[in-house]
Parts: structure tokens; sequence; C-alpha cells
């Protein structure tokens, strides 16, 4: 959550962080604030709401200082106030500082700080922290100024619990970052003249693509023209400069109104992205040499577990559906949050994946450790190159779906999808799947770009479905085997973007409670399988129509339904039983987003949500 940039340099600090925060707003929005060094002081400006009125005040004030830091809030620890917003500053005003996470023992340190005459402006936990700094930096030797700063800093973090990304700038050091990690990700921009330290590489990935990640337990000291970086513990860390694959362009709507939409556009071309590179030669298979285990060790493996949260979490039950039916190996699905504190025995054969789009989420990275504690191999399918998870995990699978801004996951979803799917045919081409079977898997792989595209065309037709059925309250999304898990995802979707009250549900469950719910004002939107199944389905949908309520079908090309049973039809192209949730995702992603316009939401930045969720 929350979102960090920081500026040294040869420029305006003020401009610089402004335009980075704009950036990073989809990381928390619901107040902002930017100190920087000005004639030997630390000025604050700081507003509740979004960056827009921050930069409104910033605007009035001339800008000069070239050192600063600046956060766009998520709320953890007191309300949304200016007060609360940060950066906070020490009692002496001497230092200010900006944090992302969650500082546990907050109470204990604060009584501490009271104790010796320090007074809060805040309710926060974060500006006890800095007055912890201020307290220690007064205890420092003042003869050597450098390592005054950052002691002071490594001396209060020996006595934090919890979780924290931050970054500090004194009035005495008037170029000088100090930053610190702990589950919580900064990382290092080094542009020409100038460094940017920030939570995320798209507060300046328009500046510089040189990067270094700071690791957990690394405190890092900026200056303009030079970094160095040391562990909590005091050893030395010798950083390594890192190129990032994504260009400035990639994070700008350009014709777009939001990044939703633009999102759910990239699809055809995320989905080729992720695909790249991952067929066998003899297109027969698919190929991860990313997950760092030969044939022979993934033969072994007699069991999988999926962590993940959110949307995330869903196409793990997809992998479910599909890792069982092609390779047989039994597959559990867990949320992370869930699976991290609950001791599961696992046996030694089994591979643990976390998957996350952004690869910093607090819970599916606890995950990760605690696998890896237990000593089993873990993997992971990740979107952001670079990220916590896929430092941390043994191997894995990058998306390459492109920077996702949109705090609704859309691309970065299906291409989860494909991913799964492909190990899916990876691991059964390892066990019984034929290579028959294998070519025509990746036949149909090679043609689902196309297909999504061929979907995204009817988005006009979509568009007028979605004002027809946006005055609704409630809905239920039903959809049976493979398709359960996008039910799930379409009811996640319009609930995030539109507060509509949504359910997922197996459609044969509706008779076991949800079916109470049905009535006129209450549509059902129902994913229709090409197999067998599609008949049981049918009478699901019976079910609803008996008590008035009105279906919205989404089904392949080719499926007739009884006259009058369905109230609106979305069609996809048929295509292989594995890849029809890729299909059925992408009219659901676009209904939420037409209803969710049509109501006046903000789509791109829901109420009460954050795009990264790095506290517990
Ligand atoms: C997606 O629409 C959600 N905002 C959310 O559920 C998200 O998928 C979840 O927080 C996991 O994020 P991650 O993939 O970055 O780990
Ligand atoms: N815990 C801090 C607060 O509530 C930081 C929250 C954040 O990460 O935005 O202010």
């Amino acid at each position: 959550m929350c979102g960090i940039v920081s500026y040294t340099g040869k420029r305006s600090a003020r401009q610089a962080l402004i335009d980075g925060l704009k950036r990073i707003e989809y990381r928390g929005y619901d107040s902002a604030g930017i100190a920087t060094h000005e004639k030997d002081t630390l000025q604050v400006i700081r507003k509740p709401g979004r960056i827009e009125v921050l930069a409104e005040e910033v605007d009035k004030v001339e800008p000069e200082g070239t050192l600063g830091i600046a956060h766009t809030r998520w709320a953890t620890h007191g309300e949304v106030t200016e007060a609360n917003a940060h950066p906070h500053l020490s009692n002496n005003g001497k230092f200010a500082l900006v944090h992302n996470g969650i500082i546990e023992n907050y109470v204990t340190i604060k009584k501490f700080l009271e104790s010796e005459g320090y007074t809060f402006s805040s309710e926060t936990d974060s500006e006890v922290l800095v007055n912890l700094i201020s307290y220690h930096y007064d205890k420092e030797p003042k003869n050597d100024k450098n390592n005054r700063f950052c002691e002071s800093i490594r001396k209060s973090l020996l006595h934090v619990e919890g979780t924290y990304g931050i970054v500090v700038i004194c009035d005495d050091y008037p170029n000088d970052l100090v930053g610190a990690r702990k589950s919580s990700p900064l990382i290092l921009g080094i542009g020409k003249d100038e460094k940017i330290l920030a939570s995320d590489v798209s507060a300046f990935v328009k500046r510089t693509q040189d990067v270094v990640y700071l690791r957990d337990g690394e405190i890092i000291h900026v200056t303009e023209d030079d970094f160095s970086i040391t562990t909590v513990t005091q050893k030395d860390v010798t950083a390594v400069i890192e190129k990032i694959e994504w260009k400035a362009e990639d994070a700008e709507l350009g014709s777009f109104k939001h990044f939703m939409e633009k999102e759910i556009f990239e699809q055809p071309t995320a989905l080729e992205n992720a695909m790249r590179g991952h067929f066998s030669e003899d297109a027969t298979t698919a190929i991860f040499g990313g997950l760092n285990m030969s044939a022979q060790e993934l033969r072994q493996v007699d069991r999988i577990i999926f962590c993940a949260c959110g949307t995330a979490w869903h196409a793990c039950l997809t992998a479910e559906y599909l890792i069982e039916r092609y390779a047989r190996i039994p597959v559990e699905v867990e949320y992370a949050s869930e699976f991290r504190y609950r001791n599961a025995p696992l046996d030694k054969n089994t591979l643990v994946f976390v998957v996350s789009q952004s690869g910093e989420t607090l819970d599916t990275l606890a995950a990760l450790r605690e696998s890896q504690r237990k000593g089993y191999r873990t993997l992971a399918i990740n979107n952001v190159v670079g990220s916590t998870i896929a430092r941390e995990s043994d191997g894995g699978i990058y998306q390459h779906a492109g920077p996702e801004i949109g705090v609704a996951s859309t691309k970065a979803f299906t291409s989860q999808l494909v991913i799964v799917a492909m190990l899916a045919l990876y691991l059964g081409r390892m066990r019984d799947m034929s290579l028959g079977d294998g070519s025509q898997f990746v036949n149909a792989l090679k043609q689902l770009p196309e297909q999504v595209h061929q979907i995204l065309e009817k988005s006009h037709y979509i568009q007028e479905i979605a004002q027809k059925y946006a005055h609704h309250e409630d809905f239920l999304f039903l959809g049976r085997q493979i398709l359960f898990p996008i039910a799930l995802e379409g009811a996640l979707k319009l609930k995030e973007i539109s507060y509509i009250h949504a359910e997922g549900y197996p459609a044969a469950e509706l008779k076991h409670g949800p079916i109470a719910l049905i009535s006129p004002k209450c549509p059902s939107v129902f994913l229709t399988n090409q197999e067998s199944i599609f008949n049981k389905t049918l009478a699901n949908m019976q079910e609803v129509k008996a008590r008035k309520g009105e279906i919205l079908a989404i089904a392949a090309a080719g499926r007739i339904f009884p006259e009058g049973l369905v109230d609106d039809l979305i069609i996809v192209p048929p295509a292989h039983a594995a890849l029809q949730p890729i299909l059925a995702t992408i009219p659901v992603q676009l209904l939420s987003y037409y209803i969710a316009v049509e109501r006046g939401c903000d789509v791109d930045k829901p109420r009460n949500l954050a795009k990264s969720v790095t506290v517990e």
C-alpha cells in the first residue's frame, strides 16, 4: 500500500515528486504530501484527497529545493486527515519521513518517547519512527557527520517491529536521502545528475531505466552523485545495477479514458507476451526454464500448493482444475493469508507456487517465506520483474504483461490464466498427455490472442448490455467447473469498481442457498461451458428463470438455448477446454467496467482499495 517517491539531483525536487506521485497514485490515494529542503529548512505540504489537490497547493509555491520526499497514503493508523498524512516531521523539524507499512510496536516506542518529552500531532505509527530517529541522532557523536544520519536510522530500526519502506531527509544534509526496507518495496532509480528512491519503478521510468532493488534489512544512503548500501546489522552490500524493461509509454493512458479500459484492450498483446519463448520447437508442449527444475525433478512432484490473494487466487483455482485434469497432479489452493499461519503439513514432494501480479503482496510473500523455512521448493508466477517475490522464490515464470496501473486486475489475470494453462500442458506432457493432444493444445494457445481480439471488437454491444443492467444493486455470477473461478472473478471485478453487491458461485450451488436472492432485482450472469456440463448449466438457468430472475449468458458460438431462457447473450469464440476461462473473462471484465462507468465510479481508483497490499 501507499506510494513513496524521493528525489535528490540538480532539478526541482517538487516537480519530480509530484510527477512521480501521479504515476504511483494507484498504490494508495487517500491523502498525499511532500517535504522539500528549502533554504536550510524542511517544508512540508500535505493534503487529504487525491494528488491533484496536493499538486494545486504545491503549484502556489516557487519550486526551488533539489531534495525532497513524497507520499501517497493508504491509511492504516488514524483517519484520513492532513495531520495524519505523510511526510511526518520530528518535533524539532530536523527530520522528515515517509513510511509505507505498519510499525507494530509503535505504542511502546511512543510511550518511551513521551517519557523523554516528545509530543505527537498525528495518530499514525509513522510519526513515532521519525521522532525515534531524531532521538538517536541527538545521542550520536557529532564529529562523523555522514555516519550520524545513517546511524540514527540504523539504531532506530533495531527497535522497530513490523514492516516498513521508509525514506528520511534531514536539514543538516541538503543532498542526502536515507531509505530502508523490511517487507515493503524500495527501488533506486539512477538518472543523469539525479536519483530517485521510490516504492515503484513507475515513479521514475520516464527519467531512467537503471535501477537498484533494495532487499529486506538494507539501508541505502543516496546523494546526488553517489549511493551506498549497508544492512541494519552493519554489513556492506555490493549493489547490482539492473535495467528495467518497461518504458514510460507503457504506464500512460494514451487515447483511453481509464487504465482499466486500456489494460482490458491490451490483453491480446499481453497474452502473446506471456506465451513468447515458452513453446517447444516442435510445438507439442510448453517449456519453462525459469522454474530451475529438471524434467526428472518435476516428475517427482506429487502435490502442488498454490497460494495467492484476490484475483491471483482465482487464477490459482483455475490452475487446480487444469493441472489436475491435464497433468493428474493433486493441487490445493490456499489463501496466502490463511496458509502462512496454518502450519499445513506438506510432504517432501510438494511444490509450492505463489502467484502475484505485483510480487509485493505481503501475505503472499509471507506464505513463500514460510514454505521456504520448511524447506520446500517455492516457485512464483509474477508480473513485476525484480519484485521481492520474484527475487526470493527458487524459480518462476514472469508474466511480461507490462505495468498494470488500474487497481482492478485485468490483463495480469488473463496472463496468469494462460501461464497456468501452459503449465498444465508442460506437466501433462511429462506424464500422460499424448503428442497429438499436446500439439492441439499448442495450436489452441496460438489462436488465443486473435480470439480475445474478436471479443474486444464487441465492446460496444457489451457496453449497451451493461447500461441496461447498471441500475441493479445485486448480481450473481454463476459458472461450473473451470468457469467457477471466473464467476468469482466476475463478482470481484464488479464489486471492486462499481460497489455493487455481487457473489460468485458454482451454478449448481444455487439451490443450496443463493437461490433465495433471485428476484427481478437480482440478475444472474451465467458462464456456460462448452462440454457435457452445458445441459446441467441449462437446468440451473431454468431454476433462475422460474423465479423471475433476469439472465445474461456468456456462451461459445453454436450453443443453443431454449426460447425465452436468456435475456441477453454474449457470444465468445469456441476454444480448447483449457482456454475457455480466458475467453469467458473478457466479457465479465468489460461488463464490470462499463457498469462502473455508467454509475459514474472512479474506475481506476475505487474507494478503500489500493493496488498493492503490502500490509497484513
Ligand atoms: C484485483 O482486482 C485486486 N485489486 C486484488 O484482489 C489483487 O488481485 C490482490 O491484492 C493480489 O495482488 P497481487 O496479484 O499483486 O499479489
Ligand atoms: N501506517 C502508516 C499510516 O497509517 C502508513 C500507511 C501507508 O502505508 O500508507 O500512516
